[in-house]
């Protein structure tokens, strides 16, 4: 198995890594992608905004009981001061690794745009970036980076990934993902990676490729185009983290293994909710697991049925039990799980009660 790079005094196990998502990447979803074979796992950004960081969502996310290390944590804000503080707050919580968060298009804090909108203006960008390596090196925790290709593909200038990329790297941060998207196009279009084979040619540190990786040989495809050290998989792996097991073993063995036994899928799962249910609590957790329950059932046989009927569910118990009740019958027709059909809700099979 290739390894991952190194960051700081970090060897990833690998260079199959998911991305961080807002409302997604939790701990619970961060544990199960590297159960499953992800290699690096960075959580939801955490905001800058100290007055925030008692909030139970802020508080929530900067919880890693139980999480392997290294610990990755996203910070986003736009004062330079305040995320050097935030690098602090959060590796004072057990973040081994600061990820800086210039990557995602919509994230206003104190009414600027943090996120992608901060390679619109380059100085403040270098000096975030110079404050938060400030803050993280006498821990010796490594900082990385995420952005976009820039800001705008239409304008002079605006597809800056380049130029930030290597001040970055003189700045002293470790590793760069560059997701193939300019801010401009938000989650529209199609990914380009030739500005990631760019940034990987001029830079020495590790380069991560992202965007619309959605199998595993497009994962493997993109390795060898871009030479990236990594790849990040963000939506390819919402519903779906044994992607990183079929990345794994496809890397290995130059073939996908089976699809993964229905049984498998089910404990995944269940184990997946006790964790999200501990985090959240029964109202929060019964309610917020719909989404992650409706990713993976979604193009099975009935799924979308199940879904809806799961939706009216108002108690932990009678989520799991459901859960369980659903994967126990497709597992009778189905020892390993169906392929699904991409897009669609696989309709096979009868409607899905979900009364005990
Ligand atoms: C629901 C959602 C939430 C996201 N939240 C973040 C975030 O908190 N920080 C970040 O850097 N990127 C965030 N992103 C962007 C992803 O990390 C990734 O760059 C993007 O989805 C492209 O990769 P993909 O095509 O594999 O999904 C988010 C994306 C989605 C879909």
């Amino acid at each position: 198995m290739r390894l991952g790079p190194l960051i700081g005094s970090f060897t990833l196990p690998n260079p199959f890594f998911v991305a961080p998502m807002a409302g997604v990447t939790d701990r619970p979803f961060r544990m199960l992608c590297r159960r499953l074979g992800a290699g690096h796992a960075v959580s939801e950004m955490v905001t800058s905004k100290r007055e925030l960081w008692e909030s139970l969502k802020t508080s929530r996310r900067a919880d890693h009981a139980g999480e392997p290390g290294p610990v990755a944590v996203q910070i986003a804000g736009v004062e330079p001061a305040e995320m050097a503080d935030a690098a602090r707050y959060n590796i004072d919580r057990g973040a081994q690794i600061i990820d800086i968060n210039m990557g995602c298009p919509a994230k206003k804090v104190c009414n600027r745009w943090a996120g992608s909108a901060l390679m619109k203006d380059e100085p403040l960008a270098v000096r975030i970036i110079e404050a938060v390596v400030a803050a993280c090196a006498p821990r010796a925790v490594p900082v990385t980076l995420k952005m976009r290709t820039g800001w705008s593909a239409s304008s002079p200038g605006g597809r800056n990934a380049l130029a930030l990329a290597r001040a970055a790297e003189a700045a002293g941060v470790a590793m760069v993902a560059v997701h193939g998207r300019t801010r401009e196009m938000g989650y529209g279009g199609v990914a380009e990676h030739e500005t990631v084979a760019a940034v990987k040619a001029a830079l020495t540190i590790p380069v991560v490729a992202n965007g619309d990786i959605h199998t595993p040989a497009r994962a493997l495809e993109l390795l060898r185009a871009t030479g990236a050290d990594a790849v990040m998989i963000g939506r390819g792996a919402m519903g779906r983290p044994w992607i990183f097991r079929d990345l794994v073993h496809l890397h290995e063995h130059g073939c996908l293994p089976p699809p993964p036994a229905t049984r498998d899928v089910q404990r995944w799962l269940h184990e997946h909710l006790l964790d999200h249910y501990a985090l959240y609590g029964e109202h929060t957790g019964v309610r917020s697991a719909r989404k992650h329950i409706g990713w993976v059932v979604r193009a099975l046989p009935g799924g979308e049925a199940f879904r809806q009927a799961m939706n009216r569910l108002e108690t932990c118990d009678a989520q799991l039990a459901a859960v369980d009740r659903y994967f126990a019958e497709l597992a009778q027709r189905h020892v390993q799980l169906p392929e699904a059909r991409s897009g669609a809700a696989n309709d096979e099979g009868p409607g899905w009660a979900v009364a005990a």
